[in-house]
């Protein structure tokens, strides 16, 4: 009898314990403004932690994360950012890097020739230090912190690459500000899940189907202020014209090239 209650008790806590992880990631919203208090140490090393808990490639860790609190830090880094206001606002700047360096250090030191000086590798490690940083961003979330990404570290990857010293095999792929919340924002919307998942494989859409799955988005109040203020005709324009330029995208895809040349990852 008593095993019977020990073991309701254990799945009603196992089933809270979910319910309270789901209703954390289903009011997830990217928070922009700090207030001016820091995150401490223990915080700081509890959320690294479990960020470090990630799956990760081979059990290989392909990341590093460099921590910038230092004003004069992140004055350097603000700019690699388009002095985006988050990164001298926030307490805490991390950078998340793909990293082959340590491992192929191990290797030599081991006897191991390694093979890794390729984009194939490259991509393996980005992809470790972006489950690290989302797990990082979930881990911070629950101590009530607050958090943004910045994808402006692709951009700029070779700025950021002197600012912070990152020797070769080394690449910054993304970038969180985290502070405690100086603002609620409302929730941005999502695409409806029915245009995001397929049932065995891919079913391609049809016109009807995109103009349905886009239209809530698209009636959005500040859709349609942000398609005014840039004096656009549709929503998407303001991301082919304005947010998210060709031009820009060539520009800063040649320079990653580079940068990945520079580092050790293209097929040298
Ligand atoms: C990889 C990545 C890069 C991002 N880069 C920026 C950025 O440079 N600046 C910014 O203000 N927000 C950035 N964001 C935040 C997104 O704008 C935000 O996640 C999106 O609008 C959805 O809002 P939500 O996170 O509040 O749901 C980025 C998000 C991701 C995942």
């Amino acid at each position: 009898m008593f095993i019977h209650f020990a073991k309701l008790v254990f799945y009603l806590c196992i089933h809270k314990k979910s319910e309270m992880m789901i209703e954390q990631l289903l009011t997830h919203r990217t928070i922009r403004k700090y207030k001016n208090s820091p995150v401490e140490e223990g915080i700081v090393n509890k959320i690294l932690e479990a960020g470090c808990r990630a799956s990760t490639t081979g059990n290989m860790q392909l990341y590093s994360i460099i921590i910038t609190r230092d004003e004069k830090g992140k004055a350097a880094l603000a700019s690699c950012h388009f002095n985006q206001p988050m990164v001298m606002n926030a307490p805490l700047v991390l950078t998340f890097c793909a990293d082959f360096n340590r491992f192929n250090k191990w290797c030599k030191l081991s006897n191991a020739e390694p093979g890794y000086d390729n984009f194939l590798s490259f991509v393996t490690a980005a992809i470790d230090a972006l489950l690290v940083a989302q797990n990082v961003t979930i881990a911070a979330e629950s101590e009530g912190l607050g958090v943004c990404y910045l994808g402006t570290t692709t951009y700029l990857a070779g700025k950021i690459i002197d600012v912070l010293k990152l020797p070769k095999g080394v690449v910054p792929v993304t970038t969180l500000t985290i502070g405690w919340p100086d603002e609620h924002p409302e929730q941005v919307d999502r695409l409806p899940m029915k245009a995001i998942v397929h049932d065995e494989t891919y079913h391609d859409y049809t016109d009807d189907e995109i103009v349905a799955y886009y239209q809530e988005k698209e009636n959005r109040t500040d859709s349609k202020k942000f398609v005014a203020e840039n004096s656009k005709e549709t929503l998407a324009q303001v991301f082919t014209d304005v947010r998210y330029k060709k031009n820009d995208n060539v520009t800063f895809s040649n320079m990653l090239l580079e940068v990945l040349k520079k580092q050790g990852f293209m097929n040298q």
